[in-house]
């Protein structure tokens, strides 16, 4: 349909005042992200993501005014073909193929290195690089970029459909036989002796689950310990919170912290390996021993607690 002076200046109206909408977004997010950076309380992090979302939902309106109904139509297609092309240098390797470091390679390098045509290739990075997830930093001349590389450390979930169509689409319930495994090739090792017997890879998977836990402390606010705890008896013998796989404590702690004044004990429990280094760091918390494939030892009535993942 084509446009009118009127049609047009309507269009633009929109626009603007959608972008408006942006700005405020934006203001309202960031005093909500700058009143609490730093901040230790458990319900902030709730309160910024909620404003984050609420900025991303204002952008994607705005984008998809400026793009208007038709061509929104179209983009599905630009979606499907981006899905698409990822997949394809996934499975030809280019994300393991281009320098970790940010540095760059050429499709000429890359088609050698891999044993691909690289006019192929190069087709396919004209649909990776204009919305990401890799650059095109010179011509033919690729890099990784943080949308590109954080596909490397999902490596299990990217590889997901390969490990369903090798194994069939059931349950996983093997330590060895799963999509973590497969995509890492970890032969005898499980999952977690595998990121164990990579100390930088240990210390990583730490320090994410500890940066998870402060970027989103909701998973801890959002539950009322305090509140809840305070309706029962309890003595020093209680105990409060069993936090089962906890890793470091780091949601323990943050616990330990809203139950202050509230008699009995928190629990972490954990694999061997992953308390052994542990000693001492985690005053006030007994820390236990436990595989979680195994009956729990400690019995009584349980409320769960919001995990991520579980
Ligand atoms: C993804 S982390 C989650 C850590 C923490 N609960 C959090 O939400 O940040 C999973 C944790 O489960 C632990 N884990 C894995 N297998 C376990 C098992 N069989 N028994 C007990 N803990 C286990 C790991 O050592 C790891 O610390």
């Amino acid at each position: 349909m084509s446009k009118t002076a009127e049609s047009l200046a309507q269009e633009i109206a929109t626009i603007k005042q959608l972008l408006s909408r942006v700005e405020a977004a934006v203001d309202v997010y960031a005093e909500a992200a700058t009143k609490n950076v730093g901040q230790k309380s458990s319900s902030g992090p709730g309160e910024v993501s909620e404003k984050h979302t609420a900025l991303f939902m204002e952008t994607s309106q705005l984008l998809r005014t400026v793009r208007g109904p038709l061509d929104m139509v179209f983009s599905n297609f630009e979606n499907s073909a981006h899905s698409g092309a990822l997949r394809v240098v996934l499975e030809m390797g280019v994300f393991d193929a281009l320098p970790q470091d940010g540095s760059p390679a050429t499709a000429a390098a890359l088609s050698e290195k891999l044993g691909v045509e690289k006019d192929l290739l190069v087709r396919f990075m004209r649909v990776l690089t204009p919305v990401g997830p890799f650059a095109e930093v010179g011509p033919e001349e690729y890099s990784h970029t943080p949308y590109s590389r954080v596909y490397l450390y999902n490596l299990a979930n990217a590889k997901m459909y390969a490990y369903f169509r090798e194994h069939g689409y059931k349950n996983p319930d093997s330590n060895y036989i799963n999509p973590y495994c497969f995509a890492h090739q970890t032969g005898d090792k499980t999952m977690w002796e595998h990121i164990g017997s990579d100390a930088e890879r240990l210390r990583n998977l730490n320090l994410a689950m500890m940066a998870q836990s402060e970027a989103a402390k909701w998973t801890v606010g959002i539950f009322p310990f305090k509140e809840e705890l305070s309706k029962v008896e309890t003595n020093e013998e209680t105990v409060l919170v069993v936090d089962i796989g906890g890793g470091k404590g780091h949601a323990t702690k943050q616990i330990q912290a809203l139950t202050e004044g509230i008699q009995g004990k928190l629990v972490l429990q954990e694999r061997p390996e992953a308390l052994a280094d542990l000693v001492d760091s985690l005053p006030g918390i007994i820390t236990m021993e436990y595989d979680f494939f195994t009956p729990q030892p400690i019995e009584g009535k349980y409320l769960p607690y919001p995990c991520p993942g579980k």
